[in-house]
């Protein structure tokens, strides 16, 4: 059977995927074991995208790796996460660099352990030349936090007189984000089944096409990917206009 990938019109892809990557947790209570063993399950479709993406070019690339909400869980389970997280970054680091990509974190990284905020920062600093495509790990990511801390740098800048209310735009709003050297977000896709967004990049995603897939994220394959993109670009994207302006291009 053809690839999904033979079938993409490489003129027309997202510039932006986001993915929530979840279910690791029934994929393996489905098996009788751990929540854990879907997690240490979970790196094969990371590394998938990764090289999916990388294949077609997509230029970027956003994981929702770890919620602002995800510290709330039991102890150990955020233990072998932040653990998983440091040997994943330690592994890959090398194919990462050699891949061309060039790795972005974004979300409240002061919270993690200093050992994953070191490696994420030397990863952050040796691909930074690096031009394929672009790896954003969203990690202690909250949407809500994000929007409330550029109201709160933009009220400061008005309170100081470095803006003024006016002066407040969307495109200014923008560049008090984490994502503000990012693309919005062009197609955001959660695996799992759930049907919800769970504080992620909430003001990013405000015109991206949405699929909400019923595969457990340790299940997703590179042609689970390919067949996203290929439904992608079936949808019209309007934003607010009608079929008819689209068509003579108004
Ligand atoms: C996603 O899988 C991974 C993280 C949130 C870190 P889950 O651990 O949420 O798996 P489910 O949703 O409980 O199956
Ligand atoms: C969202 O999944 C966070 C990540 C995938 C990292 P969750 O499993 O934490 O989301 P909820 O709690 O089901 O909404
Ligand atoms: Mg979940």
């Amino acid at each position: 059977m053809q690839s999904f990938k033979d079938k993409l019109n490489r003129e027309q892809l997202p510039q932006h995927v986001a993915i929530i990557m979840d279910g690791n947790g029934r994929w393996a209570k489905s098996r009788g074991e751990k929540r854990t063993f879907g997690h240490k399950h979970a790196i094969k479709a990371v590394r998938d995208v990764v090289n999916a993406c990388n294949e077609i070019e997509i230029p970027y690339l956003t994981l929702y790796t770890f919620s602002s909400e995800n510290w709330k869980r039991p102890e150990d389970e955020v233990d072998t996460l932040m653990s998983l997280i440091s040997e994943t970054l330690l592994l890959e680091a090398e194919e990462i660099f050699t891949k061309g990509l060039r790795m972005h974190v974004i979300g409240d990284i002061g919270k993690l352990p200093a050992l994953v905020q070191e490696q994420m920062m030397h990863l952050v600093d040796i691909t930074k030349d690096n031009k394929r495509g672009n790896l954003i790990l969203a990690l202690s990511y909250g949407s809500q936090h994000e929007i409330l801390s550029a109201v709160k740098q933009i009220s400061h800048k008005v309170k100081t007189g470095e803006l003024t209310e006016d002066q407040i735009t969307e495109k200014v709003f923008e560049n008090h984000l984490y994502t503000k050297d990012f693309p919005p977000v062009d197609l955001l896709i959660r695996t799992s089944g759930e049907v919800r967004i769970s504080n992620f990049l909430l003001w990013q995603i405000a015109y991206a096409e949405l699929q909400f897939l019923d595969i457990l994220w340790p299940d997703f394959g590179k042609e689970d990917f390919f067949k996203c993109i290929y439904d992608y670009q079936n949808k019209e994207r309007r934003f607010g206009k009608t079929s008819e302006q689209l068509e003579e291009n108004i």
